[in-house]
């Protein structure tokens, strides 16, 4: 579902978070007030939408406790709203560090691409233009992978495989002169389209990409990308943020909703959601994890009043109980 429609910002992610009032209570990146976990700690294993939704279901009911003491506002996020808090959240842990000139001086002469780019035939890298983002810089040497491999041949030079580190390096090394990008998430809207056209032919074909690429940052995508690139035909892209657009749906996939609606009909069940929740107009409206997010601080208090004149627990939801429900939500009766 909801491969997003926008490009995911976490800045303004970071806004939301001081808008819906949750830095009264946490503290991110030292902003903020220490009565509740600090939120740019790593706090799960593997940061997907799922987790994240996961983490606050459990702990919403002692949120809703302390915000009843501190009288603080609710917050409502809105479905958009937590996709771009996740990936504020996310940039937080993966994004950053950004790499470093001198490691990328180095990685320019260990990489091999010194070889080529100093005395020719490759330019030299004062002349390479508009390489302000690692991205930017996966598509030049995307467009010119099939000089770079003739030239190779020619000169029986061994190409090594670049990593995520290498390329934020080198990156830093060949924009030196420029005000280089801050570190962001890619673009995804445009993804699909140039997906399709350009890698369609082997993608999922070959190489389910959705299955393969769990846990990998956007700048691991783009690596991996690479290290393959220099070993087939490549069509040049034509805009300057093709590679990058690419890469951020790329990255994406794996945050599509996975779930299986048979367990989560049986979660669903189990949970004790049934007992309250007839239907849930099932397949009527498009639930994604971040709606689901989004409508659980919409309707939770309600929820929890509920639960408590039930007597009934609050239930523990796993990150593949949240996948499975939104499928489960997501098909028709
Ligand atoms: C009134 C205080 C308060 C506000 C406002 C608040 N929280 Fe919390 N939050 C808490 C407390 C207290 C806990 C710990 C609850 C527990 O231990 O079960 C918590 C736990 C969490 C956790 C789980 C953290 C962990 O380490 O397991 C997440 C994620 C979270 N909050 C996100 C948010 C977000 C996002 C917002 C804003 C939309 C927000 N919170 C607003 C008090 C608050
Ligand atoms: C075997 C020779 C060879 C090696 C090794 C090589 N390149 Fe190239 N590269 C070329 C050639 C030939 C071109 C096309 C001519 C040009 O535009 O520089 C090119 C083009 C490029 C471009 C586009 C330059 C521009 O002006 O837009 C970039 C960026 C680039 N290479 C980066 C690298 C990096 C980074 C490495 C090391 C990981 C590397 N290359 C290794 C031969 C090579
Ligand atoms: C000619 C067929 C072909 C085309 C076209 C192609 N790929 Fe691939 N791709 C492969 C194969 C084969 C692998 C597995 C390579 C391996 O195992 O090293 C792969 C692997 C990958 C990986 C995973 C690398 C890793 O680290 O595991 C990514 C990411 C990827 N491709 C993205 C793309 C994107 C994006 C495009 C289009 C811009 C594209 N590919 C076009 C054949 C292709
Ligand atoms: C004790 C009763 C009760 C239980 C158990 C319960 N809910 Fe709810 N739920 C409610 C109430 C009451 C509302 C608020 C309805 C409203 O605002 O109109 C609500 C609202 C919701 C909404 C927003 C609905 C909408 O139409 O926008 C979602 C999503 C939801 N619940 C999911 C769940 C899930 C998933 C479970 C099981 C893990 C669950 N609920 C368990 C009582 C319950």
């Amino acid at each position: 579902m909801a491969a997003a429609a926008y490009a995911m910002d976490p800045q303004r992610g970071e806004q939301v978070m001081r808008e819906q009032n949750c830095l009264t209570c946490h503290n991110v990146r030292g902003e903020g007030a220490l009565k509740a976990p600090d939120l740019s700690a790593r706090l799960v294993d593997r940061y997907t939408p799922a987790a994240l939704a996961s983490l606050l279901w459990n702990h919403l009911p002692e949120m809703w406790t302390a915000m009843s003491k501190e009288l603080v506002g609710r917050p409502r996020p809105s479905e958009r709203d937590a996709e771009d808090m996740f990936a504020y959240l996310y940039a937080e842990h993966f994004l950053n560090p950004a790499g470093t000139q001198a490691r990328g001086e180095r990685a320019f002469e260990q990489r091999g691409c010194a070889a080529c780019h100093s005395a020719g035939p490759g330019n030299p890298v004062e002349n390479w233009r508009g390489i302000r983002d690692p991205f930017a810089l996966v598509q030049q040497m995307w467009n010119h992978a099939g000089l770079m491999r003739a030239s190779r041949e020619q000169r029986g030079v061994v190409f090594e495989r670049l990593s995520a580190r290498d390329l934020a390096d080198l990156t830093a090394f060949a924009s030196r002169t420029a005000k280089q990008a801050p570190s962001t998430m890619p673009e995804t809207a445009q993804g699909a389209s140039l997906f399709k056209a350009n890698c369609g032919g082997c993608h999922p074909g070959i190489v389910n990409l959705q299955k393969r690429l769990q846990d990998r940052t956007p700048l691991e995508v783009a690596s991996g990308l690479w290290n393959h690139a220099n070993s087939m035909q490549t069509l040049a892209l034509g805009a300057p943020n093709d590679m990058r657009s690419i890469v951020g749906y790329v990255w994406n996939l794996q945050f599509q909703e996975s779930g299986d609606a048979v367990r989560g009909a049986k979660t669903f069940a189990d949970k004790k959601c049934a007992g309250c929740h007839a239907q849930m107009n099932r397949g009527e409206r498009v639930f994604s994890t971040y709606s689901m997010i989004s409508l659980w601080w919409a309707h939770g208090p309600l929820m929890q009043a509920d639960m408590q004149k039930k007597k009934a627990r609050w239930p523990y939801l796993a990150p593949e109980d949240v996948a499975n429900l939104v499928a489960y939500m997501n098909t028709k009766p």
